[in-house]
């Protein structure tokens, strides 16, 4: 049995939050998409630990800790990380574990993602430049090096051979930099790579599921980021949705059981792109202060703006999402007054259906609005103690989406998560 956590907006929802809290009811944490893009930020002991690569149940000793094969692995920043972990006292050695068909990410690849942003001028990604579209189009294209193949005494070979390949089209963007510093790092990180737990992914999870152990897949980015149902051209790579679960991790879609959804209780976006219901105002502004919002990756400032529920009921949608853990509801603490898009006005016409493609000239968002609840709730444990006011806008989006938010996350420590029973 299977649930997933991932993220409905785009990214940064708090995932690694809520999968440390949830990990402790798993066997196994496993990360099916993504790659060194993603910035899981737990706090453990009160330390904060920002994850880029390793699942976000690494910090509970007796899980399993996978990464799949629909994950694009940078191995050098795996080491690093590997080195901040076990500083902490988790051994890897013992509790992670990498499919051995997860793609490389080599150094060419982020040469190749920085040379594709530059030649893009205005109309860039706004990519976190960690070599994932190309990855990723090494391994659609067939041309891809997977982690098995550092087993293969021909590693080099095929190394050099693609190298080649990418500097041909290095060359072609007119890309000066220098990358051997880069590659030095690289070979030093694939030898340690050698030495950690590289398994079959998909018997290692398939014998779990089979001897009844509870598994958790991790989603990283967000459904608004997703390759085919995200905001076309300005998504990630891969598939976030929960269908990518089965192919990142090969498991069958009977065997997912819940998906939680996380969605903040506002929104916020890193990178460019669409974002409806973004504020270039003053509120934007209180809400990246107070909500902190600056990327975990990155560190770019996050565009901030009011809860989508448009795009976040297709979310709901496209994941078959079951419950939904809002967080960052802390940061609302302070408004007055809270608004949350219900619609999109389009060419004159309403509609609450996700177009093709989102053109903030065409559009406005319409939007209701609620009273805030102004007051601090970040020292509350229990749903009855939650203001009145902040109930009425919780069940307000549970009935637009026909989900429950059975999770309201009311600050970045472990501990601060309230179950609603309603
Ligand atoms: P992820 O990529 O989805 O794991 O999210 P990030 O770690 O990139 O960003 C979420 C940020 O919000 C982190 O700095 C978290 O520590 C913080 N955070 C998570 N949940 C809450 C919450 O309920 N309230 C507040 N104030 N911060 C939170
Ligand atoms: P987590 O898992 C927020 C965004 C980038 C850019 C676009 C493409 O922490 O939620 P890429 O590097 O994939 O080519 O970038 O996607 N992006 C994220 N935004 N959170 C993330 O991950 C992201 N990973 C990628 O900013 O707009
Ligand atoms: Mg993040």
């Amino acid at each position: 049995m299977v649930d997933v956590i991932l993220g409905l907006q785009w990214g940064d929802e708090g995932k690694g939050k809520i999968v440390d809290f949830f990990a402790k009811d798993y066997s196994v944490v496993a990360r099916f998409q993504g790659g060194p893009n993603a910035g899981h930020t737990l706090y453990v002991n009160g330390q904060k630990i920002v994850l880029h690569q390793i699942p976000s149940g690494i910090f509970h000793p007796g899980i399993k800790n996978l990464i799949g094969n629909g994950v694009v692995l940078d191995a050098v920043t795996l080491k690093r990380e590997c080195a901040s972990v076990a500083a902490l006292g988790v051994d890897v050695k013992k509790n992670l574990f990498i499919s051995e068909r997860a793609h490389l990410i080599l150094p060419t690849h982020r040469a190749l993602d920085k040379a594709a942003e530059l030649s893009k001028g205005e109309q860039k990604i706004g990519s976190t430049l960690k070599g994932i579209g190309p990855t990723y189009m090494d391994k659609t294209g067939r041309n891809g090096l997977r982690v098995g193949d550092l087993l293969d005494k021909n590693f080099t070979t095929q190394y050099i051979k693609l190298r080649l390949k990418h500097q041909r089209l290095l060359d072609n963007h007119n890309f000066q930099e220098d990358i051997s510093a880069w590659e030095t790092e690289f070979f030093e990180a694939i030898e340690f790579l050698r030495s950690l737990n590289i398994v079959n992914g998909e018997y290692f999870i398939n014998d779990a599921i089979s001897s009844g152990k509870r598994v958790l897949a991790e989603g990283a980015q967000g459904s608004m980021l997703d390759i085919d149902f995200g905001t076309f051209p300005f998504v990630t790579s891969s598939n976030t949705v929960s269908a990518g679960v089965c192919s990142g991790l090969g498991i069958a879609p009977q065997r997912i059981r819940e998906v939680y959804g996380v969605t903040k209780a506002y929104c916020t976006r890193v990178g460019s792109g669409p974002f409806p219901t973004e504020l270039n105002d003053e509120t934007g502004e209180t809400l990246r202060k107070i909500g902190n919002e600056f990327g975990a990756t990155t560190g770019r400032p996050r565009r901030c703006g009011w809860i989508d529920l448009v795009a976040l009921k297709y979310a709901c949608m496209l994941n078959g999402v079951t419950a939904i853990v809002m967080t960052k509801a802390d940061v609302l603490d302070a408004f007055a007054t809270l608004e949350a898009c219900t619609a999109y006005q389009i060419d004159g016409k309403e509609t609450a259906q996700m177009p093709f493609q989102l053109d903030p000239a065409k559009m406005q968002p319409a939007y209701r609005s609620f009273p805030g609840w102004e007051q601090a709730i970040t020292e509350f444990r229990n749903d009855s103690e939650l203001p009145q006011a902040m109930q009425s806008y919780i069940q307000f989006i549970e009935e637009y989406l026909g989900v429950p938010v059975k999770f309201v996350s009311n600050g970045p420590g472990r501990d601060q998560l309230i179950e609603r029973k309603g």
